[in-house]
Parts: structure tokens; C-alpha cells; sequence
């Protein structure tokens, strides 16, 4: 039963960490496809960083025609692109492994998703003209910190291949849900890649670099990477598009619920296309029926389904939900081990106790 008006009963961000700011969104209660910011789920490796807007330039240098050094206020005024993407980190779920790895352990809701309004990083790069060289794009953050690991300062920067930072929907975004883009998720500007994992959204552009050569940053080549083995190195190969995946909102996992009718829903997303179909078990995965999906008109976007089960036994079920995208992706019953914990993705799976 609703709560009367002047109780508002509403959710907050999951703490994982406080220093560096590390919330997840509170999946599991939320009812719309545009998250509003303050339920977005937060993700910094530093604390934040120290700006002053009313002096922003952002330079664009390396293996460019001309180099620029563009105001704030320029970037404002030339033609927008608006997208509707998820975002996700590519450690969400991580806490699921079996057995554990060590990391941030997020639980299901390291991911959020809005409408994000900005330039088309292509269209800086059309100013500033690119080299015939150019191969890679690197994208400099202005928050910086030591890496114990290498016992060295470094600022959050993360590279794109050519390809990906030209095409028309990679952004630089100013915008959320039409509100000016928030301090936290990175103002005045921030990348937003469509279908990677969130870690190449780099926030608080400080500089843009074109290069002819792969950049080596340790968020490049030691973080972020698919590492198979634990003893050593072997098969490594960069994080990059997000993998087909659903996740149960409700029940609650090892939720009491009474006999009859329930609704089951979720949410389906996959960076490799669009999600075709949402497969529903109710009984460990013995038998599976498809799940209604909520038409999407971006493949960039999570989908909602539902499904209506019928509990008429009492009982422990274990409801399963596996999710299928156009490129013949589905989701696995045991997720790809890597000695990170990256790309998480098997079947989603809760318990309920019917009594
Ligand atoms: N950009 C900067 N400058 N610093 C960061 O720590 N974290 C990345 C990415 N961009 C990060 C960053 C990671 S791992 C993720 S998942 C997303 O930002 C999280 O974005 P959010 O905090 O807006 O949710």
C-alpha cells in the first residue's frame, strides 16, 4: 500500500566506497528507463578533481592539422547530437563471481542510463582536420591520483581506436536528461560511448589527443583488460563492448511472496545489438518461456520485460532470466572468468520462498 504524501519513501545510492565516491543505482527500484541523476550510480578512481569553469579551453593537439584551444562557450554553439545510452561498468556484478575476485564489489547496479546531449567528438575532429597517421584518439581526465602499483601520479585517461571516436553518436556530452551534465558525472564535459563499457566515458575532459601509436596508460593496458589466466599475462585482451545481459528487479532476491499471480520484471541490454527475446524460468532452468519486451527504437538503450508467473505451488524457486541480442549473443550459465572480474554476464538469477 502507498504510503500517505507526507511520507515520501524513495531510494537512495548503494555505498560500496566512499573515497574515491563508488555508488551503485538501486536497480532493483527503478521504475523508468531515465535515471535521474541523483540515483545514477557513481564510479571515480580518484577523488574529484579541482576546476575552474569559467577559464575552460579544451585543447586539441597531436596528430591534428590544427591544433585548437576551444572555449567552453564554442563547443556550446556547434550542432548537438542527443543519445539514449546506457551506461555500465564493466564491473558490475562483480561481487556474483564464484568464487570471489578481488575489487570493487558491485552488486547489480553499476549501471544507470538517460539521454545524454553533446557534440560528436567527430565533429571536433573535422575542425581540427586528423593526419593521415592518425590511429588512435586519447581522452585526458582532469582528475589524477598516485597508482600504488606503479608508485606514480596519473590522470584518468583512456584512448578510442579512430573508428569508434568518429563515429557520429561517440559525444562529448553537456547534457543529462536536459539538465546541464552534474559535477560528479563529469562538467563540463564528458565522453559518452555508445555500447562500450563505461570506462571510456571519460569525465572532465581536460585534453583531447590524436596519436599515431597505441597508447599505453595503465587505464589502457593494466585496468580494463580481459586477463583469463591468474598466474600470468596470457590471452589478454582490452574490455571494450558491453556483453548481452538482464537483470531480475523484482522479486527481491529471497523475497517470502504469497501464492498466486506475479510480475516478474527486468531489464535486458547488450552492447552488440539489439535484444530480441528475454527467456523467464521459474524453475531453475528446466523450462523457459519468453518474457515480454518493451519495444526499443535505440539499440543503445536497456529494454524492460515482464512476466507474469502463476506460484501455485508453495515452495523455493530459483527464477532465472537470460536475455538473447541480434548478433546471436545470449547469456551464459556460467560467466567468463577473468582474474579482474570484468563483463560479468551470466543468466540473472533470485530466489523466492512461495508460502
Ligand atoms: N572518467 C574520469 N575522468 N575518471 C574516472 O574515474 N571512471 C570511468 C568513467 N569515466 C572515470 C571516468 C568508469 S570506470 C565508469 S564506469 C564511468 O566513468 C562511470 O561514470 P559515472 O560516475 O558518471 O556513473
Amino acid at each position: 500500500m502507498a504510503d500517505p504524501k507526507h511520507h515520501v519513501v524513495k531510494p537512495y545510492l548503494v555505498t560500496r566506497r566512499l573515497h574515491p565516491e563508488n555508488q551503485e543505482t538501486p536497480i532493483q527500484f527503478i521504475e523508468n528507463d531515465r535515471i535521474q541523476t541523483s540515483l545514477f550510480y557513481r564510479r571515480n578512481h580518484f577523488s574529484y578533481p579541482n576546476l575552474t569553469y569559467s577559464n575552460y579551453f579544451l585543447p586539441i593537439n597531436g596528430m591534428v592539422n590544427t591544433p585548437l584551444l576551444i572555449s567552453l562557450q564554442s563547443i556550446l554553439q556547434l550542432p548537438s547530437k542527443t543519445v539514449e545510452v546506457v551506461l555500465e561498468c564493466s564491473g558490475n556484478k562483480r561481487s556474483l563471481f564464484e568464487p570471489k575476485v578481488f575489487g570493487e564489489q558491485w552488486g547489480k547496479g553499476a549501471i544507470s542510463q538517460g539521454v545524454w546531449k553533446g557534440v560528436p567528438l567527430r565533429t571536433l575532429l573535422e575542425i581540427s582536420g586528423i593526419k593521415e597517421a592518425a590511429k588512435e584518439v586519447v581522452v585526458e581526465g582532469y582528475d589524477f591520483g598516485k597508482r600504488t602499483d606503479l608508485d606514480k601520479v596519473f590522470s584518468y585517461t583512456r584512448s578510442l581506436p579512430l573508428e569508434k571516436a568518429i563515429h557520429p553518436d561517440t559525444i562529448i556530452a553537456y547534457e543529462y536528461n536536459k539538465q546541464p551534465l552534474s559535477f560528479k558525472h563529469g562538467f563540463p564535459f564528458r565522453l559518452i560511448v555508445p555500447q562500450w563499457y563505461g570506462m571510456a566515458s571519460v569525465k572532465w575532459i581536460k585534453q583531447i589527443s590524436v596519436m599515431a601509436s597505441p597508447f599505453n596508460g595503465p587505464f589502457q593496458k593494466i585496468d580494463y583488460m580481459y586477463y583469463p589466466n591468474l598466474e600470468n599475462d596470457d590471452g589478454a585482451h582490452p574490455v571494450t563492448t558491453i556483453n548481452v545481459n538482464s537483470t531480475i528487479q523484482k522479486p527481491l532476491d529471497m523475497a517470502k511472496i504469497n501464492t498466486g499471480k506475479h510480475v516478474i520484471k527486468g531489464i535486458a541490454w547488450s552492447g552488440k545489438g539489439n535484444i530480441t527475446h528475454v527467456e523467464i524460468s521459474t524453475d531453475n532452468g528446466h523450462t523457459w518461456s519468453k518474457a515480454q519486451v518493451s519495444a526499443s527504437k535505440s539499440s543503445y538503450k536497456w529494454v524492460s520485460w515482464s512476466y507474469e508467473w502463476n506460484a501455485v505451488e508453495k515452495g523455493i524457486f530459483s527464477i532465472l532470466s537470460k536475455a538473447t541480442d541480434s548478433s546471436g549473443q545470449t547469456q551464459p550459465i556460467k560467466p567468463y572468468r577473468n582474474r579482474n572480474g570484468y563483463g560479468y554476464n551470466a543468466i540473472d538469477n533470485i530466489k523466492v520462498m512461495v508460502e
